[in-house]
């Protein structure tokens, strides 16, 4: 048992996952990391390690898929008794898909909505079940949620659902005492960005000066996350360097 705060990241192996998970390292935190990635795997290990270096309480690392409801309440029970309690579930899984909706299956619909959206209700109704008052909940939408480019609709979709999520769960938290906020990231530097077919055919550009490191949206969450953040809840806030506001 440790008397770290306890925290949960999904997508916790991929690249605004990982940075997430070393900023709440560096404040001491216990860390579960929740990834479809097989968590076996060699890269896992040292994912944790590298935590732990950093100053993590605890790591622990499972493959778990978010939308798969039985999996993600067991993974959330051994924290909360590994760790003592919960006090941050972070929900940075995601993935996209790139079809014109002329070409889009109903599973392909399904699927996005359940990783992107579902995945993300279903923690949070397991962190209403079980935190104490002074939690709180930070949800990885993206820019996509306020506009967005050809070939994205359902991940649009889904970060615009995350974003409606966001509100009704504040409101909802609100007399638990817990904490509900999106962050919308603009153009990160990850693996995600640089597999984008629209970037890759160069039909979306990108200023270098407009591209963000995984470090920018990992220190938003953990602002709204503090306790510098006790009066903000049910907000979106954007993290894209000026890129969508502009004329
Ligand atoms: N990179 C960007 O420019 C950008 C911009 C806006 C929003 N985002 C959002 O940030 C989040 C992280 O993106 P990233 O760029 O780090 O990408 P990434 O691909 O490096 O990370 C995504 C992680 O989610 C995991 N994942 C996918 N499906 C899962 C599932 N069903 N269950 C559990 N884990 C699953 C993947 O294994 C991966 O580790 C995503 O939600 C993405 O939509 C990214």
């Amino acid at each position: 048992m440790v008397s770290a705060r306890g925290v949960i990241v999904t997508g916790g192996l991929g690249d605004i996952g990982r940075a997430v998970a070393r900023h709440f390292a560096r404040e001491g935190a216990a860390l579960l990391l929740l990834d479809a990635r097989d968590a076996a795997a060699p890269e896992a290990e040292q994912v944790a390690a590298e935590l732990r270096a950093l100053g993590a309480a605890a790591v622990l690392v499972r493959c778990c898929d978010v939308a798969d409801a039985p999996a993600i309440a067991a993974a959330v029970a051994e924290a909360e008794a590994a760790f003592g309690a919960l006090h941050v579930v972070v929900n940075v899984a995601g993935m996209m898909i790139y079809k014109p909706i002329a070409e889009l299956a109903p599973e392909d619909w399904r699927r996005l909505l359940d990783v992107n959206m579902v995945g993300a209700a279903l923690l949070i109704g397991e962190a209403f079940r079980r935190m104490r008052a002074g939690g709180c909940v930070v949800n990885v939408a993206s820019v996509h949620a306020r506009r967005t480019s050809p070939l994205v609709a359902p991940y649009a979709a889904a970060k615009a659902a995350l974003v409606s999520l966001t509100r009704s769960a504040a409101i909802e938290g609100k007399p638990l005492g817990i904490r509900v906020n999106a962050v919308l990231p603009g153009a990160i530097d990850t693996a995600m960005l640089r597999a984008s077919p629209n970037i890759r055919s160069g039909a979306e550009v990108i200023d270098p000066a407009d591209l963000g490191q995984p470090e920018d949206v990992a220190a938003l969450v953990g602002f709204l996350a503090s306790d510098a953040a006790q009066f903000v809840t049910g907000e979106d806030v954007v993290a894209d360097g000026g890129r969508m506001g502009r004329l």
